[in-house]
């Protein structure tokens, strides 16, 4: 697949910027150019065979740095989903929804996620297996409201889990099986536990069972961490919070305002108890 979009992407600059423009007697004539500095050198950076001993701690989506696919998220603008649903999880915290890599430009990736070949059946058993620590944190953290939390947790994995380039078996040493599906899991249960939604909402006094100004949850949640945070509701009703995320290296986030994203909650925003 590598080997492929470099032909693809050799190809397209052959034949976009040098063969087209000549008449085949300049073409005889001239040396063909070496491929020049790209904008975007994130893809090709990726296709050498094997990761760096050692990854820069580089912020992801940064134009200009060259980014081993292993070193840096290629779909380098993560987005955390934190969901607000009564009757679920403890009545002091947001849930997880999950962690979404967006692309660099901020736009999502494919429904069926990014590589099918690790669409591992049976992600729960997986977990709690290889953490047993982790699997019980997630039944707490990461609840279905629909009762079937694995399920729920294998189709974040399989649309989004699959998406996120650091943590492909390639990109670690000695990769035990299902080592990608464990550091996923275990990244997003650090950093659901690192940006306490309902906490930064606390501390600007906003507490459930109450009717708030969309702007003034804004405010908190801005204050709390210096970025744009969207909420998203269900008529009325705030249903989720979601923040943006660069990643630093391959493992410290980088709290981000979306490039495009907008709430779809009115003027007033109801916080109902759990
Ligand atoms: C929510 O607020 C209402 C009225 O302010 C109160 O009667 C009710 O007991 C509260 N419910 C919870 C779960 O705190």
């Amino acid at each position: 697949m590598h080997l492929t979009s470099l032909l693809n992407a050799a190809s397209l600059l052959v034949a976009g910027c040098f063969i087209l423009p000549f008449s085949v007697a300049d073409v005889a004539v001239r040396p063909i150019p070496s491929i020049p500095a790209l904008g975007n050198l994130h893809d090709l950076a990726g296709l050498s065979e094997l990761p760096p001993a050692v990854c820069p701690t580089v912020r992801s989506c940064q134009p200009t740095a060259v980014l081993h696919r292993c070193c840096s998220p290629v779909n380098g603008r993560l987005v955390l989903a934190q969901q607000w649903t009564p009757k679920l999880g403890r009545a002091d915290q947001f849930t997880i929804h999950g962690l979404w890599p967006n692309t660099c430009t901020d736009g999502m990736t494919g429904k069926h996620g990014c590589d099918a070949k690790r669409n591992y059946p049976k992600i729960g058993e997986i977990i709690q297996k290889a953490d047993p620590m982790l699997f019980n944190h997630m039944q707490m953290s990461w609840p279905s409201d629909r009762g079937d939390s694995p399920a729920f947790w294998q189709h974040e994995w399989e649309k989004h889990g699959t998406c996120l380039s650091t943590v492909e078996p390639a990109c670690q040493k000695n990769a035990a099986p299902y080592s990608d599906v464990v550091s996923y899991f275990r990244m997003v249960l650090g950093l659901h536990r690192t940006y306490d939604v309902y906490a930064a909402l606390k501390t600007a006094g906003i507490v459930p069972n109450g009717t708030y100004k969309r702007a003034d949850m804004e405010m908190a949640l801005n204050k709390a961490w210096n970025v744009r945070a969207i909420l998203r509701c269900s008529g009325r009703r705030l249903k989720e919070v979601r923040l943006w995320f660069h990643m630093q290296g391959t493992d410290q986030f980088v709290p981000t305002s979306p490039l495009h994203a907008s709430s779809s909650c009115g003027e007033s925003v109801e916080y109902p108890a759990k």
